[in-house]
């Protein structure tokens, strides 16, 4: 569900697959020292193979291919066969690996606004066919809806909420807005939006409307004179949003399966923990502009309101309303079922059996396309099972095992990873190096990284290595791309959710989530929209499909050194900077709350830390290069279990799923991540006993991790 946006992007293009960036906060995490690059790179006999082997027009095939299938979860069968063929052709072991999960389908949607004088009108939901791009035509590309939503059918009046954060909220109820009965009108942005529809039902709200604001496009936008798409790379009027409204921060995979896997006739829960009780649906910003301008002259102005965010770019004056008799007829019925979901799960097996990297992608998508998320990602996995396929025939093999998972159903809430995780939980647990995801890997130009910071040495010096096709007239290497260009700023995002890394980083494995997004100025990417298509990806978002290629290049690289070198390529004192400025960030949270919290456990838990990190790192550098094969095993075990450490203190509060001390989703983000979560939703929230707490089982999880470490 998501992709990378890079910061002078603008807030509220979002994943789940697309995470929503708010305004990026303020924090002490110091930025990587940007070290010289040598242009062009020189690569190793090996490395130069892989990037030779990655052919821009076989991608364009793969992404054709996927981009005119039917891959809505539980319908994708034929999409899954066909990737295990393609991964078998190229000499991986791989077969599909079904599960029983719980999905709900659109029955019938419709929405109409009725006016104070009476009169009443249908809401245009659905997506128009272009004639100039095939796939929008196709059959499946199912009408606008959103997965997991509640069936319903309400009328009531509505009011606008700005993007529906708990914030947002909270400014209302201060300001004495009713909102209980009412209907809310919510900007897409900022959060996952099954937390705008919680946060609407937690205020008494009985249905939501969510629409896409063209503020969030930047100048890229009709408005400023850009033609839109098909036409050109503004955002077509009529493009909705689809997307999950599972209650993504409390728990992902199968709402019915907490903790276990989906197989048939396993007893099941109910899923309204994480499913909402009220209908929803997306609409886009044309339809939204009617319904905003009737708002006009009613309730409070937006600068009473006076919060980000809230008054976007179409013509109206974002009042909250509600007004007199405008009320909003919305009907949602959807048809729940538990119905087989396919993974495919692929193995190239190293000499080390007890060391294995997963790299993984999802298949899903809402409608026929889904080119960008997450066909981007698909269609290059099949590229990389052919680069690998082609350095195995030159005589080298993997000394630690490789397993590819083409994942089903993350767009309901990450479930084919998720139940595939819980399937194999221990193996993980004494076999995995790392978790590398490749979600949305391309819908634009400027590479994106989060990841655990033992890996951020890697995955940037790798950027190096492969050449940027096309930032203007001259080519440049991706590290000056993330570092400049794309203006990443020398920071490699914590990870918060929103994709399929989440499984795995909550069972203490180390993760990287990559790709390449838009940033100002892009063509804009119409994010889970029936026009993430083939047309578009090859006129806007990547025509001739060389970002692709440069994104398949750099995870092939970052996939040999992993499973290749003699040593893990982990940089673990890397963690030990990040964990000090996330307690920075913390101790300013703490101060600016008034409530005395004393963090020293965790200062004294990081000196730890960086003692171990030192030695370990030393006798690293020792081991790799003596051939010393017991002190080889005995670091590259300790760099690959190191991760437990930090999930060894029991879940989150009511949310045991989130098990990570360092980083997980927000309460309220969904896809963003909070630092030390325990502590510092404690004091957001002002549960200041459980923040008390959760100092001490953070620091906990740091010395334990310290103690695996430990020479
Ligand atoms: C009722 O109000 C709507 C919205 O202002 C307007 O478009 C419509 O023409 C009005 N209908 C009549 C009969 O006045
Ligand atoms: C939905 O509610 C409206 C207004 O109460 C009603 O007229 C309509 O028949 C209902 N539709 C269905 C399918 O129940
Ligand atoms: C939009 O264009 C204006 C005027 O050229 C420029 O100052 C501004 O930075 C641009 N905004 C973005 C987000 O690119
Ligand atoms: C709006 O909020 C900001 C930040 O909280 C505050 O500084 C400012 O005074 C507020 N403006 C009004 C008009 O209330
Ligand atoms: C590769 O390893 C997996 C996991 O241990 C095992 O199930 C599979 O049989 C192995 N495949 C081969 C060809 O050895
Ligand atoms: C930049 O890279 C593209 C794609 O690999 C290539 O076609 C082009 O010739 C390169 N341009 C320069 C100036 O090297």
């Amino acid at each position: 569900m998501r992709s990378f946006l890079p910061v002078l992007s603008l807030a509220g293009l979002a994943s789940a697959c697309q995470r929503d960036f708010s305004t990026p906060q303020h924090t002490h995490r110091k930025p990587l020292v940007r070290r010289a690059t040598q242009f062009p790179p020189v690569l190793s006999q090996h490395e130069t193979l892989l990037a030779n082997s990655f052919d821009a027009n076989s991608i364009d095939d793969w992404a054709h291919y996927y981009g005119h299938e039917n891959k809505l979860a539980g319908l994708g069968k034929a999409a899954a066969e066909w990737t295990r063929d393609r991964w078998a052709e190229n000499g991986v072991d791989a077969s599909l690996k079904t599960y029983h999960v719980y999905l709900s389908y659109p029955v019938h949607q419709s929405l109409s606004i009725t006016y104070g004088n009476g009169t009443s009108s249908e809401v245009k939901i659905q997506e128009d066919e272009l004639p100039e791009d095939d796939a929008t035509g196709q059959e499946g590309n199912v009408p606008t809806f959103n997965g997991y939503s509640a069936s319903g059918n309400v009328t009531a009046e509505y009011v606008y909420v700005g993007r529906g954060t708990g914030a947002d909220f909270e400014r209302l109820v201060d300001l004495g807005v009713d909102l209980d009965g009412k209907i809310a009108l919510i900007r897409y942005g900022g959060i996952f939006r099954g937390l705008k529809v919680k946060n609407a039902q937690d205020h008494g709200m009985i249905g939501a409307v969510i629409f896409t604001d063209p503020a969030d496009d930047g100048n890229v936008t009709v408005a400023k004179g850009v033609a839109a798409y098909p036409d050109g790379p503004a955002r077509n009027p009529d493009a909705v949003q689809k997307g999950s409204v599972l209650f993504l921060s409390t728990y992902p995979g199968d709402p019915t399966t907490p903790g276990y896997p989906s197989h048939e006739g396993v007893p099941r829960t109910d899923p309204s923990v994480v499913t909402p009780r009220i209908p929803s649906l997306p609409i886009s910003y044309r339809a939204a502009q009617p319904l905003l301008q009737a708002l006009n002259g009613h309730g409070l102005e937006a600068s009473a309101v006076n919060r980000t965010g809230w008054k976007g770019a179409l013509e109206a004056e974002y009042r909250t309303g509600p007004a007199p008799g405008v009320k909003f007829s919305l009907n949602n019925q959807m048809e729940g079922k538990i119905t087989p979901v396919w993974n495919v799960i692929g193995f190239i097996n190293g000499t080390n059996s007890d060391e294995t990297v997963v790299i993984g992608n999802h298949r899903d998508t809402w409608m026929r396309g889904g080119t960008g998320d997450p066909n981007s990602g698909s269609a290059i996995l099949v590229e990389f099972t052919k680069a690998i396929k082609k350095l195995r025939e030159s005589g080298w093999n993997p000394k630690r095992n490789i397993v590819l998972g083409s994942w089903d159903a993350e767009e309901y809430g990450l479930l084919g990873s998720t139940e595939w995780v819980e399937e194999h939980v221990d193996w993980l647990k004494e076999t995995a190096v790392a978790y590398l995801n490749i979600d949305v890997a391309v819908s634009g130009p400027r590479p994106g990284l989060a990841g655990t910071p033992e890996l951020h040495t890697l995955a940037t010096e790798t950027f190096k290595k492969v050449i940027h096709p096309n930032f203007g007239a001259f080519n440049i290497s991706l590290y000056d791309a993330w570092q400049t260009v794309y203006a990443g700023k020398g920071r490699v995002e914590p990870l918060g959710s929103g994709s399929d890394f989440t499984a795995f980083l909550h069972s203490g494995i180390s993760a990287l989530d990559l790709g390449s997004g838009q940033g100002a100025g892009d063509p804009i990417w119409h994010y889970h929209s029936n026009y993430d298509t083939y047309h578009w990806m090859a006129t806007y978002g990547d025509p001739g499909f060389h970002v692709h290629s440069a994104i398949g290049q750099y995870l092939s690289i970052l996939v040999y050194h992993l499973v290749t070198d003699t040593i893990i390529p982990f940089d673990i004192p890397v963690y030990t900077t990040e964990l000090r400025g996330y307690l920075e960030d913390l101790d300013d949270a703490i101060a600016a709350s008034g409530e005395e919290i004393d963090t020293a456990p965790i200062a004294k838990a990081i000196d730890v830390f960086d003692k171990a990190a030192n030695a370990i790192d030393a006798l690293a550098k020792t081991a790799g290069s003596s051939k010393d094969a017991g002190l080889i095993k005995l670091v590259n075990s300790k760099y690959r279990d190191f991760q437990r450490g930090f999930v060894s203190q029991g879940g989150l509060p009511n949310r045991e799923f989130f098990k990570h001390v360092v980083t997980a989703p927000g309460l309220d983000t969904g896809y963003a991540a909070v630092t030390f979560a325990g502590v510092t939703e404690g004091v957001q929230y002002k549960n200041y006993d459980v923040a008390r707490e959760w100092v001490g089982k953070v620091a906990g999880g740091i010395l334990r991790a310290a103690e695996i470490l430990a020479i």
